[in-house]
């Protein structure tokens, strides 16, 4: 008997909120250097040791949001509209600031006393010194834009170049990072804006699937083309620089909060595909950002003060595992030409990134030959003069220690600095060059693609990241009360909900699927099943099939699991423009006349047993949610506080496996998630048929999820980290450190290489689901591998070759009469402008010159590295074919282990490797086999048609040779064998042969 309505269950309905939109009214001129706005007070009742923008933001805005939101949505068909966003600024409540303040200031007394038997940091740092900061310019691919950047930089004045160094405050303008504008020569104020999902705070715009979806693919053309479709979002809402995409974290703990921003724990697959976004979104003509360098791989400390302790967090790390690991998949970004790199806010051997001499001009400019622009994460710089010279070329968004005080560590303090001899002049100038010259290498100086900002034209960004109103408030951080309009509510989307929908389904991985449940028939019962003449019962089940019924943009940066999951939280959110419900789509992908379908989109099950018993098959939904550590939801701050699905979702899946179809029932589980979860308590259930990681999928979450259980795109995903049967399984070196442990609080990166996969293979620890693996709904076969060297063996890279001369400036300091505010300029509040108020206490002393003199390492030379690193030693080929009966896209990867039991030959010295590391991938469409047989297969090669292709790698000298901490440079065993395999994932390798 079919199970009655009221099951149902029954959600809001919302009305549609039409956007106003006015193209023709005029927008005010915003504050450029010149500009000439009145002075005013400060905010009031601000804490900023308990700063968070969000909350005062939220506080800020008149109204009650939740209520404006019920009554502006629409539910049209299945694709929920969203809200219009609304963030005003606010202060936070005194009280809770002066409770924070205590609190704070109880921790430094006590710290000062000595009471607590913390570990302290070494005074020093353990961080070695590099210096002075290499400049850029010195590679031919960025010649033309170095030349046309000199000849800019040249006219500018000290307060002009300071101005393009340093960000006008959180808030000031429209994007969430902003520059100061030299309109005198027409370069514009840039525009910076989040983040590596798509366009935060902004209308129209597309919800991608996030990084960990895109890496689930291992398909280098959809990396691509997500990439492309977000830069011309981007550029289409006069965005300079996106930032990003995420490659750190990268996973060392897979509960950290924002591993779900970037690809997964592989450096080449995340590097591969950082590379891809990165050429996808520059070849539309908007800077990415590489993010965030470096080890800022949990939220719990991240940064000073947001967790109460007065410094950020110190990842301590050697250089082997800095180079092999984490430090890869920007030496990626970096080979692909990116504009943009952010230093990260957690210290790295305690010295803080933004700071880090030996990260920032060591391994990033010198080593891997970086010509653009090191800009800091929001408020991770925290020194002025020890940053300049350690490298940062860019302070955002501008504020210094504290949100929002207009006190910046650079702006009129560097401009002290260059007066007073602190900072040498060529290092500003080599600031300002890096960035010029980014803007002229990606063509931003282009005036048709590009317009002047104001007074001169009407470019900069069309909207406001502030609030949804179409006029708003021009400098909302301060307390001008400008207005004008500042939202135009362009439409950018296209045609990207595609691409969305493409990306999300190929980034869902099958993990399970036994009796081939899975596809399952729009008609229900398959060709010879059994109860042909009775309806197919379908029974949906979990709230993360449906919508959040308070909107599905309802908190703070989508900060609560609450509905389905397809996204998670923080800056790398945005607003949803429209989501795709699963359950509605569910619904209307089965034919109603011969399938019957009961939803119960809840967590806890209803007392009638029918509702599981009455079913064929039952459809459960289940999730696990993180994010960026400024928000917090039901006790999870950022990271999570164990691998299990949440909400109940392990009880509900074991509770639908129980009682679906009395037994007899197929169930199919649906996972959204940040990241690994742990699946044991019901994986091995046998009524647990079919388990698809769907990931995070963006706008588009139902119709992708049907296109996978239903066959019309055969599941192609392969997972990009590994999935254990037990959260201890991922060693001790995954865990996240949820208490401080000093006052600078410590963790140590002791299990240097050997994280996720590198871990398993090394202990020998069998996982639920290894990295890399992903089932068909056909079957694949790899045979004749062939490995072809290219040459002999040999340890090291050729010499570094010389680059390009950097252009050259003269090093005078200027008056400093030159740098005072113009006469009459009348000052915004808070926004940060590079003039300084007196000259008092201004003397010109001796420039210091770096005493040090770093040796340039042989590693470099080149974009992402010494050139030859980057050669072909080796050629391996397989065959792939489709053995099943339906057309598929398998993903061929292919593994090196460097030798077992090597020693260095020089000293004698055991190195040890990992068992195998992913060295490349290719995704490879594969028609079925023809009717007959094998022998009936048609040949051919990678790219055309037929059911057997031949799949090549071509693998560098880089991918063969291990970072030699003595020499300083990649090295390349030549005794012993280096093992090939290639296969369908980290552990299910078939072909194996060795050079
Ligand atoms: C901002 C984020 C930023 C965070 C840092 C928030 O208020 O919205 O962009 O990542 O502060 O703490
Ligand atoms: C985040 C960055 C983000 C920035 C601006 C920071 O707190 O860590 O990823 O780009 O805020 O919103």
């Amino acid at each position: 008997m079919p199970p009655s309505e009221s099951y149902e269950l029954r959600r809001g309905r919302y009305s549609k909120l039409d956007a106003p939109v006015d193209d023709d009214a005029d927008t005010p001129t915003r504050a450029s250097l010149d500009s000439d706005a009145s002075s005013y007070e400060d905010l009031d009742e601000f804490d900023p040791l308990n700063y968070d923008a969000g909350t005062l933001k939220q506080k800020r805005s008149t109204g009650d949001l939740r209520a404006r939101r019920k009554a502006s949505y629409k539910d049209a068909e299945f694709a929920e509209k969203a809200p219009l966003k609304k963030r005003a600024c606010a202060p936070t409540k005194l009280c809770c600031g002066l409770v924070l303040l205590f609190v704070a200031a109880t921790v430094l007394l006590l710290s000062a006393g000595g009471i607590w038997a913390w570990k302290s940091a070494p005074s020093n740092g353990q961080s070695p010194p590099w210096y002075p900061s290499p400049k850029g310019g010195t590679d031919a691919a960025w010649a033309e834009s170095y030349k046309k950047a000199a000849a800019l930089v040249k006219q500018m004045t000290l307060v002009e170049k300071v101005n393009i160094t340093t960000g006008t405050g959180w808030s000031s303008q429209m994007c969430v990072g902003n520059t100061g504008p030299v309109s005198r020569l027409k370069f514009p104020a840039l525009c910076l804006q989040d983040g590596p999902l798509g366009i935060r705070f902004a209308d129209n715009i597309t919800a991608f699937p996030a990084g960990i979806t895109v890496g689930a693919t291992w398909n280098k053309e959809l990396m691509y083309k997500r990439g492309r479709a977000h830069g011309k979002e981007a550029r289409g809402k006069g965005i300079h620089v996106l930032l990003g995409p995420a490659m750190g974290p990268l996973g060392r703990m897979p509960a950290g909060g924002r591993t779900w921003e970037g690809f997964g724990p592989d450096p080449v697959l995340q590097g591969i595909a950082a590379a891809q976004t990165i050429r996808g979104i520059q070849d539309e003509g908007v800077q990415a950002t590489a993010k965030h360098y470096l080890l800022n791989e949990q939220e719990h400390f991240r940064q000073a003060w947001e967790w109460l302790t007065p410094n950020a967090i110190s990842s301590n790390i050697d250089d082997r595992t800095t180079h092999e690991i984490y430090a890869w998949p920007f030496a990626e970004s970096v080979r692909a030409g990116v504009a943009s790199v952010m230093c990260s806010y957690n210290q790295v051997n305690n010295s803080y990134a933004c700071q880090n001499s030996k990260l920032l001009n060591g391994i990033l400019k010198d080593e891997l030959g970086f010509q653009g622009y090191i800009q800091s994460d929001w408020l991770a710089q925290r020194s002025g003069v020890a940053s300049a010279l350690a490298g940062l070329d860019m302070t955002m968004p501008g504020d210094g220690l504290k949100w929002m005080d207009g006190n910046s560590l650079w702006g009129p303090r560097l401009t002290t600095a260059i007066l007073n001899g602190s900072v040498p002049m060529d290092r500003l100038d080599d600031m300002v060059t890096r960035v010029v010259a980014a803007w002229y290498q990606l063509g931003q100086d282009d005036t048709e693609k590009w317009p002047l900002q104001p007074p001169d034209g009407d470019g900069g960004p069309n909207f406001s990241s502030w609030t949804d109103e179409e006029i708003g408030l021009l400098y909302p951080g301060s307390t001008d009360k400008t207005t004008g309009v500042v939202n135009k509510f362009v439409n950018v989307q296209e045609d990207h909900g595609d691409i969305v929908r493409r990306v999300a389904a190929e980034g869902t991985v099958l993990v399970k699927n036994e009796d081939s449940l899975l596809p399952l028939d729009r008609n229900g019962w398959k060709e010879g099943e059994e109860n042909a003449n009775m309806k197919y019962r379908v029974g949906v089940f979990g709230e993360d099939a449906r919508f959040n019924s308070d909107g599905i943009n309802d908190c703070k940066d989508r900060s609560c699991n609450k509905g389905t999951l397809a996204s998670g939280w923080g800056s790398g959110a945005v607003d949803f423009p429209y989501l795709i419900e699963p359950l509605a789509a569910i619904k209307k992908a089965f034919n109603d006349d011969s399938v019957y379908i009961t939803d119960w989109p809840e967590n806890s099950l209803p007392k009638q047993k029918e509702i599981l018993e009455d079913q064929d098959v039952c459809i459960v939904f289940a999730n696990a949610d993180a994010g960026e550590g400024y928000l917090k939801w039901e006790g999870i701050r950022g990271d999570r506080n164990d691998l299990l699905l949440q909400k109940g979702s392990d009880k509900l899946v074991q509770d639908v496996a129980k009682g679906c179809g009395k037994g007899n029932g197929k169930v199919v589980v649906v996972i959204h998630t940040v990241g690994p979860v742990i699946l044991e308590s019901w994986i091995n259930l046998p009524s647990v048929k079919a388990v698809l990681i769907a990931n995070l999928p963006g706008q588009e979450s139902g119709n992708s999820l049907v296109d996978i259980l239903f066959g019309d795109i055969n599941p192609s995903g392969h997972l990009p980290y590994t999935i254990a049967k037990k959260e201890d399984d991922y060693g001790p070196g995954s865990k996240i450190l949820y208490s401080a442990n000093g006052l600078v609080p410590q963790q140590n990166f002791t299990e240097g290489l050997y994280i996720d996969y590198r871990y398993f293979d090394k202990k020998d620890i069998t996982p639920q689901y290894e990295f890399g693996y992903g089932l068909s709904y056909t079957r694949f076969q790899l045979s004749s591998l062939l490995i072809s060297s290219h040459g002999p063996k040999s340890p090291l890279p050729a010499p570094r070759p010389s680059g390009i001369e950097p252009p050259t400036y003269p090093t005078d300091t200027p008056d400093p009469k030159s740098a005072l505010f113009p006469p009459g300029f009348r000052k915004l509040s808070k926004y940060i402008y590079p003039y300084i108020s007196s000259t008092d206490g201004i003397s010109k002393s001796e420039v210091v010159v770096s005493q040090l003199q770093s040796t340039p390492s042989q590693a470099g030379g080149g974009q992402g590295g010494n050139p030859d690193l980057y050669t072909t030693v080796l050629t391996v080929s397989a065959t792939v074919a489709n053995i099943g009966l339906v057309d598929g896209d398998c993903v061929v990867q292919l593994y090196i282990s460097l030798p077992k039991d090597y020693k260095d030959p020089e000293t004698g010295e055991a190195v040890d490797f990992p068992v195998r590391v992913l060295r490349g991938f290719e995704k490879i469409h594969l028609d079925a086999q023809q009717a007959g047989s094998a022998e009936g297969a048609k040949g051919s090669e990678q790219g055309g048609g037929g059911n057997r292709k031949m799949v090549r790698f071509q693998v560098t000298r880089k991918d063969l040779s291990y970072w030699d901490t003595r020499q300083q440079n990649w090295v390349m065993p030549t005794t012993g064998d280096i093992g090939i395999s290639v296969g369908f994932s980290s552990r299910d390798l078939p072909l194996q042969g060795t050079w």
